[in-house]
């Protein structure tokens, strides 16, 4: 057997990962680190297949000691780093805990994993997962980001991450670790907590809450469904390069205001309203994301050239079953819409108008 730790396996797309990575290999054990921020969840792992071949370990990357136990009995020949604080808008609010998850916990992590891989050197490969957000925001004619392109980041959340980046680039050049990078656009599928633009916007029209779009909604995300992150994310264990990044896109650039009124069409057939109204009808717009990026496109020309991986579900049908998972999934809606839920919203949204 194979043993791979995952961090942040519990949320949106490392528990998405740990499904598809434990159908795909017979052959691997996952130990998944996981702190159960409000991001992540048990329910998030409910019915794995083969589930004896995952333990989940409540800890955070952070604790040293922790993550030291963890390497000292695993012979981990695969680590894939998803942990970190993910929403942008929360890290306008309180940037403290992505410093130390996204920065701190990425050093306690690596740093860990390299004194391991000295003291015992093996087939061993760090998987860092992080974001085209790193890059800044483009023109509305700008070539789309590549591996290439400079870092920019304006958001506490994408400067934490860019920051986490260059820390594991620099354990590549100083130390030879072996490391890849990914940098993907914006992801959605099911299992995405609801404070995120797609899976908020269903749950508030559902709800008979505002769709607050923020600003003028005219600003532009990259969508990728989940699935095929995870496909691409195995190609690059599989037959990624050390030291090299790879950017990861949907092709799929969507203005937000056409997201939302797409959502809304797509309700209005599939759960319409008591009263016969269109869901459009809760559209509001709201005071703007300060340092708001107003566009994010992805070149994935090098994951598809080298390592033959893209896009197997177009947004059509990706939006479609995301809807239906969430109509079907009320129970875990309600589960992950707890106190902390309420307080986030009334922090994120009461004073926008
Ligand atoms: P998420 O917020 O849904 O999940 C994050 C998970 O990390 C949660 O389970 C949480 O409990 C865990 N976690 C947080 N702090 C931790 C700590 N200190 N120690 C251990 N676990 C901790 O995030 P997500 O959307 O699944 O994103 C996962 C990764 O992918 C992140 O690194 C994010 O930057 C990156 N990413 C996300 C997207 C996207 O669209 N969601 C796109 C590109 C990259
Ligand atoms: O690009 C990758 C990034 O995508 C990831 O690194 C982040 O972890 C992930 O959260 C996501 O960041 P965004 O800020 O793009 O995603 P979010 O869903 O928060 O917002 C998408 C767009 O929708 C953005 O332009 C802001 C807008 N928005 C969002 C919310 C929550 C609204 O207009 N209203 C809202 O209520």
């Amino acid at each position: 057997m194979e043993q791979w730790l995952v961090t942040g396996g519990a949320g949106f797309i490392g528990a998405n990962f740990v499904r598809y990575a434990l159908e795909k290999h017979d052959k691997v054990r996952i130990v998944n680190l996981d702190a159960l921020t409000y991001a992540g969840s048990r329910a998030n792992l409910d019915g794995l297949p083969d589930a004896d071949r995952h333990e989940l370990v409540h800890g955070d990357i952070g604790d040293t000691d922790l993550v030291e136990r963890l390497f000292a009995r695993h012979d981990f020949q695969r680590v894939v780093h998803f942990a970190a604080e993910s929403h942008v808008d929360r890290s306008i609010h309180g940037p403290a805990a992505f410093i130390q998850t996204n920065i701190v916990g990425t050093f306690n992590l690596i740093e860990v994993a390299r004194r391991q891989w000295e003291n015992q050197p093996g087939d061993l490969r760090f998987l860092h997962i992080s974001t085209d957000e790193v890059y800044g925001t483009l023109g509305p004619d700008d070539d789309a980001f590549s591996e290439s392109t400079p870092y920019a980041p304006n958001s506490p959340y994408a400067a934490s991450k860019a920051s986490a980046d260059l820390l594991v680039r620099a354990y590549h050049k100083t130390y030879g670790f072996p490391v890849v990078t990914t940098n993907c656009s914006n992801n959605y599928g099911p299992y995405q907590y609801p404070e995120k633009l797609i899976p908020l916007m269903i749950i508030n029209a559902l709800t008979g809450k505002p769709l607050p779009v923020y600003g003028d909604g005219r600003q532009v995300r990259d969508w990728l469904y989940i699935d095929d992150h995870c496909a691409a994310l195995n190609a690059v264990l599989e037959q990624g390069r050390n030291g090299e990044t790879y950017n990861i896109g949907g092709r799929c650039e969507m203005k937000n205001i056409e997201i939302v009124e797409l959502l809304c069409r797509l309700l209005d057939e599939m759960s319409p309203r008591g009263d016969g109204a269109s869901y459009n009808t809760q559209i509001q717009h709201v005071q703007d994301r300060p340092g708001h990026d107003r566009r994010y496109a992805v070149d994935a020309s090098k994951i598809t050239e080298q390592l033959d991986w893209c896009p197997q579900t177009d947004f059509p049908h990706g939006i479609r079953d995301t809807i239906r998972w969430y109509l079907a999934n009320e129970r875990w809606v309600n589960a992950v819409m707890n106190e902390n839920y309420d307080d986030w919203i009334a922090v994120n949204y009461s004073d926008r108008g």
